[in-house]
């Protein structure tokens, strides 16, 4: 193995630190307290861990954390009411509504019914066509926590061969629009590009976002090639006994390992940065209600 390991908990650790340092500073300078409401529908095992690490870590950072837990049941209008009053508290400077909702709620107008300067997951309309005109938008966390890696490692990104392979809302359009506005030159490829591997191979920077396990081989990148794996897969591993799982990247770590300069690591890679941006997010949005 020839690559550095880009350790995202550690980079998470730091900027989690970083997000706590700028709440106190808050608290004391201002006597302000960022909060960060999450709502949750429902009872999907994997989004109540998730929420339960967020209320956590926001604490841990010093700033407020609601949470709200619906039903699987509740009416659309039931939480938009929510929303709306969430929108309307000066106290709540963040708000997340937890994916995916239930079928019989319309997803994209609860998201677009959050006011957008407390779209802290950059999800609104609003917020994305800020980003893809270059304008001040909340940017989607797991995106920003893999674009603060890239740089961190790389430094000024002008004029890298970037590939994104995923083209969904939540991952792979952000990141391709943030590499673009950091001057790389990129390329959004998907399940229908022709000669994927080849497309890959010309990469310096590879961003994996499709959910399909260890899809990318040593053999698709380029030799130095930066690799940010941001798929989380889990599957059988009857190594650990019967019926065990365990998690996975869309990379496959041990060959392109074998290949890249620096690849993150699946657990413990982009994962720990989407709650810390998340945090950061809620800071921002906290100064700027409070310009
Ligand atoms: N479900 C899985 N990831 C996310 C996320 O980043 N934001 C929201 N709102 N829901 C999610």
């Amino acid at each position: 193995m020839s690559a550095e390991i880009i350790d995202g908990k550690g980079f998470a650790a730091g900027v989690r630190e970083r997000v706590a340092e700028h709440v106190a500073r808050l608290k004391a300078d201002h006597g302000i307290t960022p909060g960060l409401a999450v709502v949750l529908v429902g009872e999907d095992p994997a989004s109540q861990v998730y929420v339960r690490n967020k209320g956590k870590q926001t604490v841990e950072a010093g700033m407020n954390s609601w949470e709200h837990r619906l039903d699987t049941g509740v009416s659309e209008a039931a939480l938009l009411d929510l929303v709306a009053r969430l929108n309307a508290d000066p106290a709540v400077h963040g708000i997340l509504v937890q994916l995916p909702l239930p079928d019989h709620i319309n997803s994209e107008a609860v998201i677009n019914a959050i006011a957008p300067e407390k779209d802290v997951d950059g999800f609104t309309l609003s917020n994305v066509g800020l980003l893809n005109t270059g304008q001040a938008a909340m940017v989607p966390c797991t995106p920003l926590g893999a674009l603060m890696m890239l740089r961190d490692r790389l430094g000024d990104l002008s004029g890298q061969e970037a590939v994104v392979i995923g083209r969904s809302n939540i991952v792979g359009k952000p990141m391709a629009q943030l590499l673009l506005r950091e001057n790389c030159t990129v390329t959004l490829a998907h399940s229908r590009t022709r000669d994927l591997p080849g497309v890959v191979r010309r990469a310096d920077i590879v961003v994996a976002a499709v959910g399909r396990p260890r899809m990318v081989t040593g053999d698709w990148l380029k030799a130095g090639a930066t690799v940010i794996d941001v798929g989380i897969n889990r599957i059988a591993a009857p190594e650990k006994g019967e019926g065990k799982t365990r998690l996975v990247g869309d990379c496959d770590f041990d060959s392109c390992a074998e290949v890249a300069g620096a690849i993150t690591p699946v657990p413990g890679g982009v994962g720990p940065m989407t709650i810390a941006c998340l945090l950061a997010n809620t800071v921002t949005a906290c100064c700027r209600a409070n310009d």
